[in-house]
């Protein structure tokens, strides 16, 4: 597999920065073979920022520029997610950022249940290893880890704490890229982020 960052621009190399914590677990997962996504991608998609970390993010799965450059978020959902880092005066550095399927499915199809489950464990072992505060979900198969049945227009925003570790879930970036006006949804959501993180929501 040729190597992402020979056609990445150079203002997302440091994004390629694995996180010591995790590297054992991203090289396992260069090499995953457990669903159906392995035959058909281009490169793994991991996940990227620091860890440990007080904040995580978790999307849905990588689409086709995602795929092409083995990081999360690149395209024009993370170029929205961007622009929400920066009105709570994060960036892309100092979170960590992952989805629930480290592969693309083909033409951005949703992620199958059986390949949610074979990347689960994945996901487990990040957890565990960035140790966040506060977890902001990204879209429904986000959301469904935490909040199983539960409709994103009815509970996003509302963050719960499960056992210390509180789980914001959030529009994905993509929904708000296709209905304006789920941008200032999402900035409202946002904004609650800096108090879950200090333990002073409502303040
Ligand atoms: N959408 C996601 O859910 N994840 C990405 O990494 C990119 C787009």
């Amino acid at each position: 597999m040729a190597d992402p960052r020979a056609g990445a621009p150079a203002a997302l190399l440091p994004l390629y920065e694995v996180p010591a914590p995790l590297t054992g677990l991203y090289a396992e997962i260069a090499d995953c073979p457990r669903c159906i996504l392995a035959r058909t991608r281009t490169h793994t998609v991991p996940g990227s920022g620091t860890a440990p970390c007080d904040l995580m993010f978790v999307g849905e799965g990588p689409g086709q520029r995602e795929d092409e450059l083995g990081l999360p978020f690149v395209g024009r959902s993370g170029q929205f997610l961007d622009e929400l880092l920066a009105s709570i005066g994060r960036s892309r550095l100092d979170v960590y950022v992952t989805n629930v399927v480290k592969c693309r499915p083909p033409a951005n199809r949703d992620p199958l249940p059986d390949e949610i489950v074979a990347c689960s464990e994945y996901l487990d072992r990040q957890i565990a290893e960035v140790r966040p505060t506060v977890v902001a979900t990204l879209g429904r198969f986000s959301m469904a880890r935490w909040f199983p049945g539960a409709r994103i227009s009815q509970i996003h925003g509302q963050a719960q704490t499960f056992d210390g570790l509180t789980v914001i879930p959030m529009y994905h970036p993509a929904a708000a890229l296709r209905n304006g006006s789920l941008r200032a949804v999402m900035k409202q959501d946002f904004a609650q982020i800096p108090a879950l993180l200090t333990g002073t929501p409502g303040a």
